[in-house]
């Protein structure tokens, strides 16, 4: 498999249930303790060694642009107060070597159809997709460990996490058979299924390292759940040109699309990172 440069992060969601706090402001720019939660998985990818960040972006989402900028202004101004530590917190959001490119997605089509917006920015080669809703804590950045697995597997390779069967509905969830250690070849997976009908429950969270002939794939796919063109049914096709593997990964996922998610977040991270009490 070639090298994985590229991260695609879809970002154009409204945040509705963070609202009244997501009316002006992206939910991705939410902090968690001092950090928007896009932030981290920005660093994540980069710590997996991405190079290029892709945002896929919608209206009231200029903020994410303007917190991976240079801000001269302000940089300026902590130097000569000699606030060493936070003009070093400032400078070190991405480092210099990493580019960012912003695209649009112009109507909430769903998660596939943002990712197929990307399409013209990651050509033919292999990437990485990350959910910033999803903050992984691991010592082993996740997509490290997802774009290690690709390599290994010589495919694409989605996160999975076991999950409560009555949670079903919540994720994308595979069937397939084990290869070894904490992997499995994904046979099927069908997007958020009634707890009846889920064929495992094997979740996949919101990081995906995946091939090119997704693309084509996606450009094929339907509407599906909520009318929306699902990732989940895009890779649905991939598995029938493409192996697919599925592996768990090692570390703590919070769920921060949910208010029980980012408080837990907070309140975990806080405590480990920064010595909070709470
Ligand atoms: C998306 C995907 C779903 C996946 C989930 C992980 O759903 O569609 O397959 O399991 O992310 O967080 P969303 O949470 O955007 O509804």
């Amino acid at each position: 498999m070639k090298p994985i440069r590229k991260a695609v992060f879809p970002v154009a969601g409204l945040g509705t249930r963070f609202l009244p706090a997501t009316k002006a402001m992206p939910k991705e720019m939410l902090p968690i303790v001092d950090k928007p939660l896009v932030q981290y998985a920005v660093e994540e990818a980069v710590a997996a060694g991405i190079t290029e960040l892709i945002f896929v972006t919608g209206r009231n989402k200029r903020s994410i642009e303007d917190h991976f900028d240079r801000l001269p202004e302000l940089e300026a101004e902590l130097q000569a107060k000699n606030k060493q530590a936070l003009l070093e917190a400032v400078n070190s959001i991405i480092p210099s070597t990493v580019t960012c490119i912003y695209t649009r997605q112009a109507v909430p089509m769903g998660l596939g159809h943002a990712v197929l917006c990307a399409a013209p920015i990651v050509g033919n080669e292999p990437f990485a997709v990350l959910l910033a809703d999803d903050l992984i804590d691991s010592d082993v950045p996740a997509t490290r460990q997802l774009v290690e697995a690709a390599h290994r597997h010589d495919g694409s390779v989605l996160a999975l996490q076991n999950i409560e069967r009555e949670h079903s509905s919540r994720y994308g969830i595979v069937a397939g058979k084990v290869t070894g250690g904490s992997c499995m070849q994904i046979e099927a997976i069908v997007e958020k299924p009634a707890p009846a009908d889920a064929p495992s429950t094997q979740a996949v969270v919101g990081r995906y390292v995946l091939e090119p002939e997704i693309f084509d794939c996606l450009r094929a796919t339907p509407r599906g759940v909520a009318g929306e063109i699902q990732l989940t049914d895009g890779i649905a096709r991939l598995l029938h040109q493409r192996k697919v593997y599925g592996c768990e990964y090692a570390g703590t996922r919070y769920d921060c699309g949910s208010k029980e998610g980012f408080f837990r977040a907070t309140v975990e991270l806080g405590r480990k990172y920064h010595g909070l009490i709470a």
